[in-house]
């Protein structure tokens, strides 16, 4: 696990959050290095600088005496970033922070991206600095070289007239982007039929092309009751598994949590009637105890390149300090991850509501 980093004569320390047992999961990689060296070359005092995809904050640690804007796609990230700025005492203001829907300081000089998993989360963020960025400016994306692929070549050069791609340097990678091509209009919103419904989703989004199988399975055995009349739907993505309760109108209040700002946002398009509440949030610490009388979710398990179920099962402790007495957690998974396991350790009762050869429904109490 890599956690200090010399640069510039000084050591920083840059740790993950959340926090993993896993060893072998590091805080940042030689992409990440190896930006910092083309950043190097580039920079004067006053540059203007945006980062996108620093997910733990190394970037934004090392780029500090810029005052950068840092493009936060998830509360886990922003978390992380603010924690490590922090603990190496360095300063900064929350104003640095944007959504990818904000707009940004006039005249950026230089983007800094780590290229995301979703091609179309990176055209996402290539619209929003294109936007801005000075005729002059430059963006630079980072990437390991086995997560090549020749989409992100496609995409930048809708962007720009010059897209080049330096040496490889410990199994890594730099494009650099200049030239911004005159700006046409960009889609950022997919849009998904299911069921008579119409759901958006900005690009990005988890399951751009149709609603996830998992969650389909889900509704097609979803059983809300009439008296359970609090629900939460975590992890709620664009919002489809609140959406099925919504339109069944027992409920009174229907809660969704997403640690991604674009899923929250999406589902704000998707559901629009009763007693809503949105929460842009990695944990559950926005709930009290005993709150809910029932949580579904179709839970998280891998976060870009990384498969880890530790997320999931920190949720789920949540889970059952948030449910009533009486309350249930219902959730789907794939059978191959065999959450059976980590769930009978938390709750009095669980069963089995319907299962196939791909994906199980649990229903904890
Ligand atoms: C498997 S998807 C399910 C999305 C949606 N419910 C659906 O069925 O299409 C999991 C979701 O978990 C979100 N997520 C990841 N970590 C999270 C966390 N700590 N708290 C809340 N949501 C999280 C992801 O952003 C993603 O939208």
């Amino acid at each position: 696990m890599n956690i200090e980093f010399s640069f510039k004569n000084k050591e920083y320390k840059i740790e993950r959050y959340p926090k993993t047992e896993n060893r072998s999961l590091k805080s940042w990689n030689a992409a990440d290095e190896l930006l910092l060296q083309h950043v190097e070359e580039l920079v004067l005092g006053n540059t203007s600088i945006a980062i996108y995809n620093d997910r733990f904050g190394f970037l934004s640690t090392m780029l500090n005496e810029f005052s950068p804007s840092i493009i936060i796609n998830y509360k886990s990230q922003e978390k992380a970033i603010q924690k490590n700025l922090n603990a190496n005492k360095l300063d900064f203001i929350t104003m640095q922070f944007r959504t990818p829907l904000d707009s940004l300081p006039k005249g950026i000089d230089l983007g800094v991206f780590k290229i995301p998993k979703s091609m179309e989360l990176f055209r996402l963020q290539l619209a929003q600095i294109a936007a801005t960025l000075d005729e002059e400016g430059i963006v630079l994306g980072g990437f390991m070289t086995k997560y090549f692929t020749p989409q992100m070549l496609d995409i930048a050069n809708e962007f720009f007239e010059e897209v080049e791609q330096s040496k490889a340097w410990k199994k890594s990678r730099v494009i650099i982007l200049q030239k911004k091509k005159k700006q046409k209009e960009h889609s950022i919103i997919n849009s998904i039929s299911f069921q008579g419904e119409i759901f958006q989703q900005y690009f990005g989004v988890f399951s751009a092309k149709n609603i996830d199988y998992a969650s389909q399975f889900f509704i097609e055995n979803l059983n809300i009751k009439e008296n359970e009349k609090r629900v939460l739907d975590l992890a709620s993505g664009n919002g489809v598994l609140a959406k099925m309760v919504e339109l069944k109108q027992y409920a009174s209040e229907i809660h969704l949590m997403d640690d991604s700002y674009l899923a929250i946002e999406s589902s704000k398009l998707n559901l629009n009637s009763g007693n809503l509440f949105f929460h842009f949030s990695d944990s559950m610490d926005v709930f009290k105890n005993d709150f809910f009388d029932v949580v579904i979710s179709n839970p998280p398990f891998h976060f870009e390149f990384e498969t880890n179920i530790e997320v999931a099962l920190e949720l789920f402790r949540e889970v059952k300090r948030c449910l009533k007495e009486e309350g249930r957690f219902l959730l789907v998974a794939s059978q191959h991850l065999n959450f059976k396991t980590h769930l009978i350790k938390l709750f009095q009762e669980v069963n089995i509501i319907s299962e196939n050869d791909k994906f199980v429904i649990y229903e904890c109490k």
